[in-house]
């Protein structure tokens, strides 16, 4: 088996997913651009291998049973492990999702995506994890689905969400439940948020540069082996729950 670290990206054809997967291959690690569409994620793929990353293309929706274990199948075959694995695909679901009138379709789509997709991914990635001697997991969540900055004072969590905020709450319930399984093994899993960060997800009106919204997710891919498990963090330090 290869020396060289192997990671997984989800989402990594554009936006803070990309970024994730050129900080990823900067290190020299090889580095899986997971996306949907063949045609962005080839150009996802030609435009880091041209920067120098050694990036290879994974097609995978992570809502689809069938290509996440096509998109283990292809890890094993190139590597027969895996070293990190970023959950960062992610969708709000569409607008609008005030409480009282939100489609129930709207819901639907960010759980199963934001939720439902990154357990599939992860538990269809364990087997290849396993394999390594320093597995990291990093799930790429929210601030805004920390229900403590929701009802504190100066409340910066953005406008009302009865989908994507909720959906984020779960996943980190979904991420302290992974820990506590997993707390005797040397597989480290933690939330990640990128803060408010200019991609298509938001109309790119974020303040931050994905470069920027990467940073902590590079940094809880990199973590030693004594670093933290079950956390939410952001670049100032801890998220409150
Ligand atoms: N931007 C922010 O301010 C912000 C703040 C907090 C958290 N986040 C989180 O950061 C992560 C990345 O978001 P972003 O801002 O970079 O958004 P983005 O530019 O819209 O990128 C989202 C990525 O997820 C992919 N994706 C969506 N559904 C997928 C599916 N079913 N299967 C595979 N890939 C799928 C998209 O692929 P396609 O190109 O095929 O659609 C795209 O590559 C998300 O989890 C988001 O919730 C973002």
């Amino acid at each position: 088996m290869s020396e060289q670290t192997i990671a997984l990206v989800t989402g990594a054809n554009k936006g803070i997913g990309y970024q994730i997967a050129a900080g990823l291959g900067a290190l020299g690690w090889s580095v899986g651009i997971g996306a949907r569409d063949a045609e962005r994620r080839e150009a996802a793929v030609e435009k880091l291998r041209a920067e120098g990353a050694d990036a290879f293309g994974v097609p995978l929706d992570v809502t689809d049973d069938a290509s996440v274990t096509a998109a283990a199948e292809l890890i094993e075959e190139r590597a027969g492990r895996l070293d990190v694995l970023v959950n960062n695909a992610g969708v709000t679901g569409g607008m609008p999702q005030q409480p009282t009138t939100v489609n129930l379709e709207v819901v639907r789509t960010a759980v199963e995506t934001n939720v439902i997709g990154v357990i599939r991914v992860t538990n269809t990635m364990l087997p290849l994890l396993r394999r390594s001697a320093s597995p990291r997991i990093v799930n790429m969540s929210s601030s805004v689905g920390s229900l403590t900055r929701q009802t504190g004072p100066g409340d910066e969590t953005g406008p009302l969400s009865n989908a994507y905020s909720p959906s984020k709450t779960f996943l980190n319930a979904v991420t302290i439940q992974y820990a506590k399984e997993l707390r005797d093994t040397n597989i480290l899993i933690n939330a990640a948020c990128p803060g408010f960060t200019a991609t298509d997800l938001n109309g790119f009106r974020g303040y931050r540069t994905p470069e920027q919204g990467a940073a902590i997710a590079i940094h809880l891919a990199t973590l030693p082996d004594d670093g933290p498990t079950g956390g939410f963090f952001e670049d100032a330090g801890v998220v409150p729950w």
